[in-house]
């Protein structure tokens, strides 16, 4: 059971339409388009969803639209390659430390060479890259079933996006050719980026983002499906890093405003944690300059507010 008062609970469908309508009309922000495809969104598009640990779905809005997961996806992979390797290993190749740079710095630990943390671009495909499986096929299928898993039905990876991404991300391939000098992926590297690509345009919609983070909330199991979706004991590893970094240089002012676990994508997705209690889904594809939603982030924060979800409340 969620530990959600009864009473917020109660009005919490028109507390979601409320807020909907709130910030229904904030145009503030730009959809991202240095991957070109994805300045094709729709930037009205507006959705909200709430999940609750007992599997209680509140969705307002465009909650049905679907777009591809981008960075959010790089929680869950970080999730696999901890089942995949455990968490020692895992630290010689990614560390855990926010960089209060941008997603996309080209930048590593001056020390140990590492990517700073699994949450940006040069961490992510370091985490991705140690996915385990004896060719490109199975370590796709083992990621979409592992994705599949935390939302509770199939998904599709949008092919426009992930050749938009392919044929532009030059940043990426110099920030995995200069992690290869270093030891800190293999040499499949055309091979890792089309794998971190794919991850990127997986196709979801904010329900499955609220039942995902929902998921995390609940121990790992999925509260739709019963199913487990990643062992409890890297939960505790998921949700430290999206603490504090997961929002990027905007962390150190999430976590003092918001205050729970999150990870947001150039989609125009957040998604937001609350331990044993729900998860949380916002979808707006205006990006502020770090690259979060504009009108995600304030709903996040009308949303800890009313609900107390901060970490230190
Ligand atoms: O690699 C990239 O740049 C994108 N596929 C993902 C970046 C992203 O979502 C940053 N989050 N705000």
């Amino acid at each position: 059971m969620t530990s959600l008062p009864e009473n917020l609970l109660s009005t919490l469908p028109e507390f979601l339409t409320e807020l909907h309508q709130r910030y229904i009309d904030l145009d503030e922000g730009k959809v991202a388009n240095y991957i070109p495809e994805l300045a094709k969104v729709d930037p009205s598009l507006f959705a909200i969803c709430i999940v609750t640990v007992d599997g209680q779905v509140y969705p307002v809005g465009d909650w049905e639209h679907i777009f591809t997961i981008q960075s959010i996806s790089k929680v869950f992979m970080h999730g696999l390659a901890l089942e995949d390797h455990g968490r020692e290993f895992l630290l010689t190749k990614v560390g855990v430390e926010p960089t209060g740079d941008a997603f996309n710095a080209i930048i590593l630990d001056e020390a140990s060479k590492r990517p700073y943390n699994p949450m940006v671009n040069a961490g992510a495909i370091a985490t991705t890259s140690l996915i385990k499986g004896h060719n490109p096929t199975e370590r796709l299928n083992r990621m979409l079933e592992m994705f599949r898993r935390y939302i509770g039905h199939d998904i599709h990876i949008d092919m426009s996006v992930f050749t938009s991404e392919r044929t532009t991300g030059n940043r990426n391939r110099a920030m995995a050719y200069l992690m290869l000098n270093f030891g800190m992926i293999d040499q499949r590297v055309d091979e890792n980026l089309d794998l971190y690509f794919q991850q990127c345009s997986l196709m979801v919609n904010c329900q499955d983002l609220a039942v995902m983070a929902a998921t995390l909330a609940n121990h790992g199991i999925n509260p739709i499906t019963a199913e487990t979706a990643i062992s409890p004991g890297y939960i505790k590893d998921m949700l430290s890093v999206m603490y504090t970094c997961g929002m990027y240089n905007f962390a150190g002012e999430w976590a003092y405003r918001v205050g729970i676990p999150a990870k947001s994508g150039v989609c125009g997705g957040i998604i937001g944690v609350v331990p044993n209690q729900i998860g949380i889904g916002v979808f707006s594809p205006l990006l502020d300059f770090r690259g979060n939603s504009v009108r995600g982030v304030k709903v996040c924060e009308a949303l800890s507010d009313y609900l107390q979800l901060h970490l230190f409340e």
